[in-house]
C-alpha cells in the first residue's frame, strides 16, 4: 500500500461585508456590465477591521478540522498561504496556530500570491509523505482589498478576501494526492507586483497589474501544468470528474477548459461570487463543490493557479 496525503475535511471563511458590482460602481468609475463580460465577477468580500487574513485563517481551519471530526491538537504542521499576512513577520501561520489553541507543531507561510495554495500543498505533501508531521493544515487565506488603489479600476474591481483550509492526513491506500507540479519565471516581476516592501519601500505598497498580458501567459501556463501533472498521475483527461482552479477571471477558465478538451460543466467556478482571492481562491472553490456535494469520495479533482513571479502550478488527487 502507499502513503498517501488525504483531504480528511475542508472549510472556508469569508468576510462578513459583501460588495456587488454595483455598489462599486458608486465610487470607481466602472460598471456592471464591464466587470461581468471582461471577467464574469458579480460580487466580492471586503473585510472590516478586526477582520485579518489570520483570523480568516482560523476561522477556516476551525471549519475544516470540524469537517474531518478532529481536534486542533491532532495537528503537527500548519502551512498557510498568503500575500497578505497580518504582520511583516512573525508568520499568520503562528498566529492562527495560538488561535487554535495549539502549544507546539510546525508553523510557516508560504509566499507565491495566487499559486500558494499550490506551493502549500505540495510542501505540506512532501512533509507528510518523508514522515516529518501526519497531520496538516493547509490553508489560503488573503486581504488583498488592504494592498489595492482603490482609483484603479482595472486592478480594484477584480479582487476579494477570503480563506480556505484543507487538513490533509498521511494515510496508507489508494485515495490522496496523486502529483503535484511546480513552476516560477521570475522575468516577470513587472506584470503583476506590489509596488512597496520591507526592503525597498518600507511600506505595503499597492497591487499593480498589466491584465492583458496576465492573461496570455495564464491560458498557456495553465493548459501546458495541467497536461503535466495528469502525465505524472497517469491520468487521461477523460478521468478528471472535476477541475477546481485559481479564480481569476471566468474567460481564463473558459479558454484553459477548451484548450484541454474539458467539458465546462467539470469546472468549479466560484469566481461570480468571490472575484479573485489569490491564495484562498482554490480552497474557497474546493469546499464550495465538495459541501454541495458536487465532488466526492474517490472522484479525481485537479487543482491549479497561477499569479505574480510568475508562479503556476497543479496538483492532482483522488478526493
Ligand atoms: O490572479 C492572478 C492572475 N491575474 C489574472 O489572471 C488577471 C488576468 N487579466 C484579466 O483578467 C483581464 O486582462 C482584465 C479583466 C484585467 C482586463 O480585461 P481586458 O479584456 O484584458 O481589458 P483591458 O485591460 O484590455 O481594458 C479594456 C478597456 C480599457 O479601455 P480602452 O483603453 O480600451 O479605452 C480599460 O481602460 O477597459 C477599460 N477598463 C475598464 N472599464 C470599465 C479597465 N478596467 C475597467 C473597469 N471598468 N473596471
Amino acid at each position: 500500500m502507499t502513503r498517501r496525503s488525504v483531504i480528511a475535511g475542508v472549510g472556508s471563511a469569508l468576510p462578513s461585508r459583501r460588495v456587488s458590482n454595483e455598489e462599486l460602481a458608486q465610487t470607481v468609475d466602472t460598471t456592471d456590465q464591464w466587470i461581468v463580460e471582461r471577467t464574469g465577477i458579480r460580487s466580492r468580500y471586503v473585510a472590516a477591521e478586526g477582520e485579518t487574513t489570520a483570523t480568516l485563517a482560523t476561522d477556516a481551519a476551525r471549519r475544516a478540522l470540524e469537517h474531518a471530526g478532529l481536534q486542533a491538537t491532532d495537528i503537527d504542521l500548519i502551512v498557510l498561504a498568503t500575500a497578505t499576512p497580518d504582520q511583516t513577520f512573525p508568520s499568520s501561520a503562528t498566529k492562527v496556530q495560538a488561535a487554535l489553541g495549539i502549544d507546539d507543531c510546525i508553523a510557516f507561510d508560504v509566499h507565491a500570491v495566487c499559486t500558494g495554495f499550490l506551493y502549500a500543498l505540495a510542501v505540506a505533501d512532501s512533509m507528510l509523505r518523508s514522515g516529518n508531521a501526519t497531520r496538516a493544515l493547509v490553508i489560503g487565506a488573503e486581504t488583498f482589498s488592504r494592498i489595492l488603489d482603490w482609483e484603479d479600476r482595472a486592478t480594484c474591481v477584480l479582487f476579494g478576501d477570503g480563506a480556505g483550509a484543507l487538513v490533509l492526513s498521511s494515510e496508507e491506500g489508494e485515495r490522496g494526492i496523486l502529483a503535484t507540479k511546480l513552476h516560477a519565471d521570475g522575468r516577470h516581476n513587472d506584470l503583476l507586483f506590489v509596488d512597496g516592501g520591507p526592503s525597498t519601500t518600507g511600506t505595503v505598497g499597492k497591487l499593480r497589474m498589466k491584465g492583458r498580458e496576465v492573461f496570455r501567459h495564464a491560458v498557456v501556463n495553465l493548459a501546458g501544468v495541467l497536461n503535466e501533472v495528469l502525465a505524472e498521475a497517469g491520468l487521461t483527461t477523460a478521468e478528471v470528474d472535476w477541475v477546481v482552479p485559481h479564480q481569476a477571471n471566468a474567460r481564463i477558465l473558459d479558454a484553459t477548459a477548451k484548450k484541454l478538451g474539458l467539458p465546462p460543466e467539470k469546472v468549479v467556478v466560484t469566481v461570480g461570487e468571490h472575484a479573485n482571492t489569490s491564495a484562498a481562491s482554490v480552497p474557497l472553490a474546493l469546499d464550495t463543490a465538495v459541501k454541495d456535494g458536487r465532488i466526492k469520495r474517490n472522484d479525481i479533482v485537479v487543482l491549479e493557479a497561477m499569479g505574480g513571479g510568475f508562479t503556476w502550478g497543479a496538483a492532482a488527487l483522488r478526493y
